[in-house]
């Protein structure tokens, strides 16, 4: 049996850091209680000028360099992201442009806002299961910061921009194990941006696309829908908790990844944060945590690790892996 397996990991963070001190000069809020309700101290924002492709092609680069490749050798991109460069075509397009890959292999987007990361993996492994590609890149990334109102304290003080990448080849060693994804479209209306290209784009233009969210519902939403999630991929594999090495989860709120991890018997030594200097970034917070804690040393080798990923939509899943 053929795996796909994580074979290298990059990440990138844009190089301006908005701190809660800085945050409290413009809005109605405390670095207490940002830090006590979400764990959030600090947030990187991307530069006027700069795009999530340009956060994402360093990321790549840093994947393929780790994955011991050039990027021609890359046959299948995936771009995880909600703020692409532009309405079309796929910001997969544009990194593959930038790449200089002229292999003719597919390059495509996904939105799954939060959960982008998992569902770019669940499609990249289901084409290795079907010999569709050999290696893959799978990148998440976003300019949150760009779909945020900076003077609404109920979501600006959460979210940030970055980008993270991993390159996936085909291995006889187990690589990713199973991937579980869901949604119920019913909650659209908790966690959205509710403009678009079809609906009041005159607010799209005037640079109003904005984040809304009913905090405490989504709260509750994540810490059942994340919990079931671990609880459904053990017992999938008839796996027991004592089995993981690692946790990797989409770094929303330090509250709801300790949640998690209690549900899975892990002390938040066995958990990688980075909420603490991210913030959210969306589809690419997973990438991001688990390239920080693959270079650190804390992920080795043989280790098995499960990514979990909850947000708007509501859309959710995991990855587990053997890295
Ligand atoms: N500073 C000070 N006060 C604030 C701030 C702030 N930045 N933001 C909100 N408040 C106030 C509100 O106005 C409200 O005041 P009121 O009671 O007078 O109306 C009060 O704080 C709300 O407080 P809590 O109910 O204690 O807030 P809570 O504990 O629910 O924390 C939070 C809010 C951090 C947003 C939390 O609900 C949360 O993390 N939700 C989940 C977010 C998430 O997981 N998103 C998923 C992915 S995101 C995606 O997919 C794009």
């Amino acid at each position: 049996m053929s795996f796909a397996r994580v074979t290298g990991t990059g990440s990138y963070l844009p190089e301006k850091v908005v701190t809660n001190a800085e945050l409290e000069k413009t809005i109605d809020t405390t670095d207490e209680w940002i830090y006590s309700r979400t764990g959030i101290r600090e947030r990187r924002v991307a530069g006027d000028d700069e795009t999530t492709c340009d956060l994402a092609e360093p990321a790549a680069r840093r994947a393929i360099q780790a994955a011991g490749l050039i990027p021609a050798d890359i046959d299948l991109i995936i771009v995880a992201t909600t703020t692409p460069d532009q309405v079309f075509p796929s910001v997969a397009c544009l990194l593959q442009d930038r790449l200089d890959i002229h292999n003719g292999g597919p390059a495509f987007d996904v939105q799954a806002v939060c959960a982008g990361f998992v569902y770019a993996m669940d499609i990249c492994n289901r084409f290795f299961l079907t010999g569709a590609c050999s290696r893959a890149l799978v990148v998440g990334a976003e300019t949150f910061s760009r779909i945020i109102d900076w003077t609404d304290r109920n979501t600006c003080v959460l979210f940030g921009d970055g980008a993270g990448a991993m390159v996936l080849e085909r291995s006889d060693e187990p690589g990713v194990i199973s991937t579980h994804l869901h949604a119920e479209g019913k909650y659209h209306e908790l966690l959205s941006v509710p403009v678009g290209v079809s609906t009041n784009y005159e607010q799209v233009l005037r640079g109003e696309a904005y984040t809304q969210m009913q905090g405490s519902e989504v709260f509750k939403w994540a810490v059942k829908a994340l919990g079931d999630i671990v609880d459904e991929t053990l017992a999938s594999n008839g796996m027991s908790k004592g089995d993981l090495d690692w946790l990797v989860p989409h770094q929303a709120n330090i509250r709801i990844i300790s949640a998690t991890a209690r549900r899975l018997g892990m002390s938040l030594d066995q958990v990688i944060v980075t909420v603490d200097r991210h913030g959210n970034t969306s589809a690419a917070s997973i990438p991001l945590a688990f390239d920080e804690a693959v270079r650190d040393g804390r992920i080795q080798r043989g280790q098995q690790v499960i990514m979990e990923g909850f947000g708007g939509g509501f859309a959710w899943g995991s990855v587990l892996l053997k890295y």
